[in-house]
């Protein structure tokens, strides 16, 4: 028994030898190790020895069934390899060249500014609230205290959808918004969006641009609040040293009304280009919320008190990489935006 064991093990190594296409596998490994088997049939036939042969056989078809198993797995092995060689050789893949690689994308100049923006506000406590990009008339110029042919509409070329609808013209209608939706809680908020004016488009406006809106409204908010909160905000962006200039100004949303500005940061306040020979850069409007506003707001202007500033977005980021045209940002040529 065991002798014959031995021959058919040859055998069927023999026979795999032999096996050199793919499709012949299946047809070896039916014949020798599936169920119906030669090897298969081995164990079956053990009942027909005696107890004494049984253990030392049975021992012996299960090491050739390992044997024969590897063995097959093997030679598939080396089957598969030899056609892939082939298929490599004959389409020519050249597997040396190197890959193309993938560009990965980065998020956009504004978007770092508005963010940097978003985190020092949130070190102060401001929540983010956004508002809608296309404006009622209502909300961008009534609710403000702009009525219809009030000559103060002129600070605004607008963009008109029809009669009463507009591209918002700065973020303060967010203002308004805000307020009804707080409904008589203190406010602290900050409402970042993009803003659209009907205007010529030259190195220092676009009719595309981004602004900050800030509008805190509470119990005893004063104009100091206002400054000390500005003036936090420019030391944290442009550092330590900072000055910072109000002048008297007027908006019609706020009383009274402030323009803030800082020495330039560039030539120390002594004058150059940037600051056009003034020494001086302008940071925003800003001003203590005008009562009619609160009321429009749904706050009583005797009980509550508010500021709100509302700043350019492009123009921290020209400062700080030295752009000289805001036409850049909005441009799209890869040349310019994969520098930051
Ligand atoms: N909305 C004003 C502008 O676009 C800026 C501003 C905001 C002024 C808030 C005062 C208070 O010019």
């Amino acid at each position: 028994m065991l002798e014959s064991l031995d021959s058919l093990q040859k055998e069927a190594m023999e026979s795999l030898d032999r096996v050199a296409g793919l499709e012949e596998l299946p047809v070896w490994y039916r014949e020798w190790l599936g169920r119906k088997g030669r090897v298969t049939d081995l164990s079956r036939g053990l009942g027909g020895l005696s107890p004494e042969e049984r253990p030392q056989a049975g021992q012996r078809i299960n090491q050739i069934k390992q044997g024969l198993e590897q063995a097959f797995e093997a030679h598939q092995q080396a089957i598969e390899n030899r056609a892939l060689e082939a298929s490599l050789g004959s389409e020519a893949l050249d597997i040396t060249l190197p890959g193309r690689p993938l560009a990965p994308g980065h998020l956009h100049l504004t978007t770092q500014t508005l963010r940097r923006l978003r985190q020092i506000f949130a070190e102060m406590g401001f929540q983010v609230f956004e508002t809608p990009e296309v404006e009622t008339d209502e909300m961008n110029f009534e609710m403000l205290n702009i009525p219809p042919y009030h000559p103060a509409r002129d600070m605004w070329d607008t963009f008109w959808v029809n009669d009463q609808v507009v591209l918002r013209t700065h973020t303060s209608p967010g203002q308004i918004r805000c307020m009804r939706q707080s409904k008589g809680q203190p406010i602290r908020v900050i409402l970042p969006g993009k803003c659209y004016r009907y205007e010529a488009i030259t190195p220092r406006s676009e009719h595309q641009f981004f602004q900050m809106e800030g509008l805190v409204v509470g119990h005893s908010i004063r104009m100091t609040d206002l400054i000390g909160t500005i003036r936090d905000f420019i030391r944290k962006m442009y550092g330590e040293s900072r000055k910072l200039r109000i002048r008297g100004s007027y908006f019609p949303f706020t009383e009274p009304s402030i323009e803030v500005d800082m020495d330039c940061m560039l030539c120390r306040g002594k004058g150059c280009r940037v600051c056009k020979h003034t020494g001086w850069l302008e940071v925003g409007g800003a001003g203590m919320v005008h009562p009619v506003v609160l009321q429009n707001g749904g706050y009583d202007p005797e009980e509550w008190s508010g500021f709100a500033f509302g700043m350019g977005v492009e123009r921290p980021a020209m400062l700080h990489h030295r752009i000289e045209d805001i036409r850049f940002f909005y441009g799209n040529d890869l040349r310019f935006l994969r520098q930051f």
